[in-house]
């Protein structure tokens, strides 16, 4: 039997990877606004990786027979002043999205729950990887945002970013 405050957590978990696909789709939507494609493809894979995630979540929680309930998603409601705006916020949200999957990790280790640990190793791995592209992204803004060639360049180079299914399969 799962413990419920562990269950209730990775529950709760679903609901926050699919606002954080709702998030990245806003994004993607702001940059496909101000004409930057490659910005809003980026944000669009992100988005689907998001997806991706919460679907993982509701897949072990339904492998471990726990009965998943659905609950509704935010509003990603965040007015942004400059494409930095933007980046900023990505790079917090994946910091507040770090601390959810630490929070689950610690209720796991504290009930000595190894098998939802194992599953979370991913994901600990996985959010390293997140803040790190989060971080990249404000680098890469900061060196070329505000000479218009070198961000048609930047832009050019997150156009080519494809999505690619997660290489954890449960
Ligand atoms: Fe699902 Fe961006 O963490």
């Amino acid at each position: 039997m799962m413990n419920t405050k562990v269950r209730d957590l990775l529950n709760q978990q679903i609901n926050k990877e699919f606002y954080s696909a709702y998030l990245y789709l806003d994004f993607s939507n702001y940059f496909k606004a101000k004409g930057l494609d490659g910005f809003a493809n980026w944000y669009m894979v992100q988005a689907q990786e998001e997806r991706d995630h919460a679907m993982l979540f509701y897949q072990y929680l339904q492998n471990e027979n726990q009965t998943v309930t659905l609950e509704a998603i935010a509003k990603p409601d965040k007015v942004f002043a400059s494409h930095m705006d933007v980046l900023r916020a990505g790079l917090e949200h994946e910091e507040y999205v770090t601390s959810l999957i630490n929070d689950i990790y610690s209720a796991a280790y504290e009930v000595r729950d190894f098998r939802t640990m194992q599953f979370l190793d991913w994901f600990v791995k996985e959010q390293g990887e997140e803040e790190t592209n989060a971080n990249d992204m404000i680098t890469k803004m900061e060196l070329f945002g505000s000479d218009p060639k070198s961000l048609y360049m930047l832009n050019q180079e997150l156009a080519a970013r494809i999505y690619s299914a997660p290489s954890l399969v449960l």
